[in-house]
């Protein structure tokens, strides 16, 4: 069967765990990775799945948990006890609350059921591409850095990181780090980018793993709504993975956001059969 989730990244902590040696930590059991990489973050259980933890750049105290594979819907976590052990490094390293990456509902079951609260409800939403359908692409995508490479230049990820700020708020936006992830999630991934007089108003970052596309990131100055700049990127991004014979694209988004919801349902994207949720926790007495 095919893979229906993008793959697990492949850089960052995951390759780290992978490439040291386990060892046995007397908290944890034997076999199973604790890794402080840097300060306050690292990988903090590595079995079925791998969890990281680093230090949210917007919020202080505030961890980022990371769980791979978290949004496949068949992801089994460990058993309770081995949860509360991730709190207890969490509250060892300083923090004072953690959120998760979005999560499929069994994972998100049993971290609920350790006291976690959902901060955010988001709507899986899939488009089946047809022969019929016949998206084209009218926005440019930016250069690679050098060739083959994903990542544009600094300046333009200035850009980017901005407007993503802009358009998600302080709390929500993407440090260099989630848009790393974002790029490196899928086996192919690209930006498309919208500019008025030389000044990016919306960029959409599009991946594609195996024969499923991924919409992974879309935003537009709030300045510039309402004028289709949305609906051009996402027809973009269609194309491209129209033009990779994908059988779906899937995005989330919350299931507040009526106007990203609108969006994609003008181009027939409909919900899927279950949500994914970003849970929260306060670790403090
Ligand atoms: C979602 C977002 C990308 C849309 O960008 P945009 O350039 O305003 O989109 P468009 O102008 O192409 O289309 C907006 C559509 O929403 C409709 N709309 C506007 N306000 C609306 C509302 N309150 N309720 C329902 N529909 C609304 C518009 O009428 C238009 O639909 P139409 O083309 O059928 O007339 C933009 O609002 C944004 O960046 N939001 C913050 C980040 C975000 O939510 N990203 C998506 C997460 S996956």
């Amino acid at each position: 069967m095919k893979a229906r989730h993008p793959k697990p990244r492949t850089g960052g902590t995951y390759l780290l765990a992978r490439h040291l040696p386990r060892w046995g930590h007397p908290h944890y059991g034997h076999g199973v990775s604790l890794v402080e990489r840097a300060s306050r973050s690292g990988v903090i259980w590595s079995g079925t799945t791998t969890a990281s933890v680093r230090p949210s750049p917007y919020v202080a105290h505030h961890a980022l948990l990371s769980i791979a594979r978290s949004h496949d819907p068949l992801l089994q976590l460990p058993a309770e006890d081995l949860l509360l052990t991730w709190l207890d490094t969490l509250s060892q390293w300083g923090y004072h609350s953690v959120s998760t990456s979005a999560l499929a509902p069994i994972a998100a079951t049993a971290l609920h059921d350790i006291g976690f609260s959902t901060a955010q409800d988001l709507v899986l939403l899939e488009h089946h591409h047809r022969d019929t359908d016949n998206f084209i692409g009218v926005l440019p995508s930016l250069r690679g850095r050098w060739p083959g490479s994903r990542f544009p230049s600094q300046h333009v990820i200035t850009e980017i990181l901005h407007l993503d700020c802009a358009a998600f708020g302080n709390e929500r936006q993407m440090d260099l780090i989630t848009l790393r992830e974002a790029l490196c999630a899928t086996e192919q991934s690209r930006v498309f980018v919208s500019y008025v007089d030389k000044l990016l108003v919306g960029f959409v970052i599009v991946g594609v793993s195996d024969t499923h596309g991924f919409i992974q990131r879309l935003a537009v100055d709030p300045n510039c709504r309402n004028s289709g700049v949305g609906t051009r990127l996402v027809q973009t991004a269609l194309a491209w993975i129209q033009a990779k014979d994908c059988v779906s694209t899937v995005v989330n988004t919350e299931a507040s956001n009526v106007v990203a919801l609108h969006v994609y349902e003008n181009f027939g994207f409909a919900p899927m059969n279950y949500r994914l949720a970003v849970l929260e926790k306060n670790l403090l007495p």
